[in-house]
């Protein structure tokens, strides 16, 4: 078996909470909990958060992979620095096993790289929807966590990859254009995926406080203007702020894992307190599977 594929081997710390699969006997395979990581605007964050919110559930000793879902611009494999083999592509082309496309990356959590080339599936074809599904069905069971990190926007490949996730994280900045976005992408989720609910974490904010007050003016737009199918207004959670950081930056272009090489920076201290409240608040697993726990 591929090693990215095993079990990770990073012990929890003392007082970690247990893998959500934990309490599944292992003859049954547990389903991991699948979160989309996506954004109205782009470049507001979603990668970063994606990879080094990976490593942070992994120190938590959880088992996590991290799908590049973003097909057409993907980007992962920069920021992480890995030269893959076999991607994605590959793996969509029939040239190469879904198994050989999973690899490690620093930080202990596993990735599925979508590579270069992939721009022909940016459409949502057929294909492009079987392939998926059979990668995330293959791959679910082997991890307690899988991280979408998507695409921007409400595109039919972002949409339909956020519809496999059984959690939505959107991925805001305090921005006025960021919001205006990530509000049309809420609404979309409300209204075509019928979800109840979507959490948010606002990045690269200026002050402590600022993503809850933000959190709360967007969820009072929604109380407004968005209603779900049963007729209540859509949920807007807040589940944590990452300040606006120059370390972050730093990391991304020296090729490096913010959680590795800076742990004790500000912006890495969010992101373990963001994983603390992702642990506590979304990891709890649903019976019925992928895009149903949406109340
Ligand atoms: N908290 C932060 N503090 C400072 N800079 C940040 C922070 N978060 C992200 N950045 C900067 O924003 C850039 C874009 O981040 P990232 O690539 O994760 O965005 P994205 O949402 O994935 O973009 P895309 O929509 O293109 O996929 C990073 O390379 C980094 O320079
Ligand atoms: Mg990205």
């Amino acid at each position: 078996m591929n090693d990215a594929l095993s079990p990770n081997p990073t012990t929890p710390p003392a007082g970690a909470a247990a893998p959500a699969s934990a309490s599944v006997p292992s003859t049954t395979p547990a389903n991991a909990r699948i979160i989309a990581i996506t954004s109205g605007k782009g470049g507001v964050g979603k990668t970063f958060v994606s990879a080094n919110l990976a490593a942070a559930l992994t120190r938590r000793g959880h088992r996590v992979l991290v799908l590049d879902a973003d097909l057409g611009l993907a980007n992962l494999d920069v920021v992480l620095n890995l030269h893959p083999k076999v991607t994605l592509h590959d793996v969509f082309t029939g040239k190469a096993q879904l198994e050989d496309a999973v690899i490690k990356a620093p930080g202990g959590f596993s990735v599925l790289l979508a590579g270069s080339g992939m721009v022909e599936y940016s459409r949502l074809t057929p294909e492009v929807r079987n392939e998926f599904l059979n990668v995330i069905h293959t791959l679910a069971p082997r991890f307690d966590v899988v991280l979408l990190d998507t695409g921007a926007g409400i595109s039919d490949v972002v949409l339909f990859s956020v519809s496999l996730a059984h959690e939505v994280l959107i991925v805001a900045t305090p921005e006025p254009t960021s919001l205006t976005d990530a509000y049309a992408a809420i609404k979309v989720l409300a209204t075509q995926q019928k979800r109840q609910h979507v959490r948010m974490v606002v990045n690269q904010a200026a002050r402590p406080g600022d993503g809850r007050a933000i959190t709360g003016q967007l969820q009072q737009v929604l109380d407004r203007f968005v209603t779900t199918d049963t007729g209540r207004p859509m949920r807007l959670i807040h589940v944590g702020d990452i300040p606006a950081d120059t370390s972050v930056r730093d990391a991304v272009m020296r090729r490096q894992l913010l959680m590795l090489q800076m742990p004790g920076c500000p912006a890495a201290l969010a992101v373990a307190q963001l994983a603390n409240k992702v642990e506590s608040t979304m990891l709890t697993p649903s019976p019925e599977g992928p895009g149903a726990n949406r109340s």
